[in-house]
């Protein structure tokens, strides 16, 4: 029902401002007009909200925060043969490749190791975190 009548007050605006106004419609559409307009996040008329979602969007999560809801399943307990986080023995050819190579193996993916270690949503950053914090174990 709400939505019907915001509907027709768009439609009314439009139709309105098609005609030469009198000063009194010209009152009414700018009242109406307020009401049916919309923000989109991102619009000039959105703007601290607009900012707000961006700081929400870029902010990566803490390598331990990714490590436990996520890599923690296979790498704690070495399951599907992954190497156990603070194992050293089984860690020391891995890391003689590189931080970045670890990286770029978590993020795509690496035989049995899944890409992103099920995290569907974890950035580069946030992959890159939670190796760190891997590392950081042994
Ligand atoms: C489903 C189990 C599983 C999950 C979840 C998982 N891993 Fe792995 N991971 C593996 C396995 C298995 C390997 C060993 C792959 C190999 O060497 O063949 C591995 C290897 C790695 C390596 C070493 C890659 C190399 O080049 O030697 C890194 C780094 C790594 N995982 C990081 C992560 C991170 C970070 C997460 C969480 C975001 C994660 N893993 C989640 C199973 C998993």
């Amino acid at each position: 029902m709400i939505k019907t009548m915001i509907g027709f007050l768009a439609a009314a605006t439009v139709t309105l401002s098609a005609y030469a106004l009198t000063a009194k419609d010209q009152a009414i559409v700018d009242r109406i007009g307020h009401a049916a307009s919309v923000c989109v996040v991102g619009d000039p008329c959105a703007g601290s909200d607009a900012a707000a979602a961006t700081t929400v969007a870029s902010a990566a999560r803490a390598g331990d925060a990714v490590y436990n809801s996520g890599c923690a399943a296979c790498h704690a307990s070495g399951a599907a043969g992954a190497p156990k986080t603070g194992d050293a023995g089984a860690w020391s050819a891995r890391v003689d490749q590189g931080v970045d190579t670890l990286v770029k193996h978590a993020y795509e993916g690496y035989n049995a190791m899944p890409a992103k270690g099920l995290c569907a949503d974890c950035s580069e950053d946030e992959i890159r975190n939670a190796v760190d914090y891997m590392l950081s174990q042994l």
